[in-house]
């Protein structure tokens, strides 16, 4: 065993970063690397990093100054300092990033994360080193599994990838370069891993993929699964409670996804599925592949399978060539969808997408100001299924000690955090609360029938 040394990791973007960051840390854990929260005392920092919009990308070259700094405090107390750019601003823009921050040792793209031992010990005997290659051998079968310290550290809760990349190639978007063409991981090495996580205390599985329903891995079988498929086979694993999925494609909602909404008990009734806009002229300048009226049905035939689905969604606005009325459409699609939360973002030109180069693109004033109003619908919404929540009951996840000594938190079947007073034993627990206050962010409640738990409405 080398000399221990302390990793710092930080993530931006999406839950697959949260998840590579795992396995990141998990492949260096064995070679001595104990992570720490403190970016202060590590030897080595990675910041895995999004390109999904030009802030989400800018923010990178702002916290490279910052551990800039800290390396040259290092290298004054004598001490080195690995600093690592990963995930998908790396894959993007490779050497240039060492141009712009040279305090960077270490490039690495999405794809080679398996290979960090070795390009870290390449860093310290040639300095710079840039792999943003997609290499032939499954990244998937090197990188090193959790401990089951790790994954205890890590709560109920967890994310296992399941597919990665996608083939869609939305106009306006970078994910199809940064992470690749589509794979999905072979059905036996995803059951392996969730009962590796369900033997460790994890209680709920969120399987992720840029494009994860559609899902097409081998199958024990020989046969293609899909992911009705998988779910339904991952509903028997002992100790897994609670299955989700993010994100889908509405093309790719299939009939087994459907069923599995209706015959899984432990398939949470929520769903993330992306429309970015109800114009169905800029869906097709976005290439999305549907229509307004095919996500409308879809939705509807989800909730005819499983009457307690609740919806959540992207929206983009101010796409090029977005017309107040074509804004009025997405306006229009809200009403008719009513979503539980959504996400909305201005449209963001990024470098290599065929939408960056369209003309009209919409000036910033009116992309804030539809924004703001695409808000304000949403919000209402939020607060109106929130506020329907009010006296109902539901099973709740418990995940960790609450903000206020003696509560706890977890979460309901639609993500809701639900803050209720009870032992910190009980994590890991899913119990019935009764709702008996909703606040902006959160729900609180007591155990159902019993009067006991009700927490005061406290709330930063
Ligand atoms: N299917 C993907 C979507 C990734 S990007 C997934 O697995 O999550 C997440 C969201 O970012 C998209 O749904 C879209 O609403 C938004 N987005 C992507 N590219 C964007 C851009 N160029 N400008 C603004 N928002 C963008
Ligand atoms: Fe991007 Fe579209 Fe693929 Fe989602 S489906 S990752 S938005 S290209
Ligand atoms: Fe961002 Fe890459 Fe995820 S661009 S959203 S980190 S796939």
């Amino acid at each position: 065993m080398t000399r221990p040394r302390k990793l710092y990791v930080k993530s931006f973007g999406c839950q697959m970063n949260v998840y590579d960051s795992h396995r990141m840390a998990d492949t260096l854990a064995p070679e001595g690397f104990a992570e720490t929260l403190n970016a202060g005392e590590a030897d080595l920092i990675i910041l895995n990093t999004c390109h999904i919009r030009e802030k989400a990308a800018e923010k990178v070259y702002s916290e490279l100054g910052r551990v800039g700094a800290l390396k040259a405090a290092a290298a004054r107390a004598g001490r080195r300092l690995t600093i690592a750019v990963a995930g998908c601003v790396a894959q993007a823009e490779g050497e240039e990033i060492i141009r712009r921050a040279p305090s960077v040792d270490l490039v690495v793209g999405p794809q080679s994360y398996h290979r960090l031992p070795e390009l870290l010990a390449r860093t310290e005997r040639k300095g710079a080193v840039v792999d943003t290659e997609f290499p032939a051998e499954d990244k998937f079968d090197l990188l090193k599994a959790p401990s089951r310290e790790a994954i205890r550290a890590r709560g109920v809760s967890a994310f296992v990838t399941v597919q990665e990349g996608c083939d869609k190639f939305c106009t306006f978007c970078v994910v199809p370069y940064t992470r690749g063409a589509e794979v999905s991981r072979p059905v036996m090495k995803i059951i392996a891993e969730v009962e590796l996580l369900a033997e460790a205390g994890v209680r709920e599985i969120t399987l992720i993929g840029q494009n994860v329903n559609a899902y097409h891995g081998q199958g024990s079988d020989g046969a293609t699964w899909t992911l009705g498929r998988l779910l339904e086979r991952l509903a028997d694993v002992p100790g897994i409670a609670r299955l989700r999925y993010t994100t889908s494609h509405p093309c790719d909602m299939d009939a087994s996804l459907i069923a599995a909404h209706r015959d899984l008990p432990s398939l949470m009734p929520y769903l993330h599925l992306p429309v970015q806009t109800g114009s169905d002229r800029v869906l097709k300048r976005m290439n999305r592949r549907h229509t307004r009226a095919a996500y409308v049905k879809t939705v509807a035939r989800l909730r005819a399978a499983q009457p307690r689905m609740a919806f959540s969604s992207d929206f983009i606005v101010g796409f090029p060539g977005e017309s107040e009325e074509d804004f009025r459409a997405t306006l229009s699609l809200v009403d008719e969808v009513g979503y539980a939360s959504a996400f909305s973002f201005k449209y963001s030109p990024r470098p290599g997408t065929p939408a960056a180069d369209l003309p009209s693109q919409i000036p910033d004033d009116v992309k804030s100001e539809r924004l703001h109003r695409l808000q304000a619908v949403i919000d209402r919404q939020q607060a109106a299924f929130n506020g329907q929540c009010h006296g109902r009951t539901f099973e709740v996840l418990f995940e960790k000690a609450g903000r206020y000594p003696g509560q706890i938190v977890g979460r309901s079947p639609y993500l809701q955090p639900v803050q209720v007073m009870a032992p910190r034993t009980m994590i890991g627990e899913i119990r019935a609360v009764r709702i008996t206050e909703v606040g902006p962010n959160s729900l609180f409640g007591d155990f159902a029938g019993t009067g006991l738990g009700a927490g005061p409405m406290l709330e930063a």
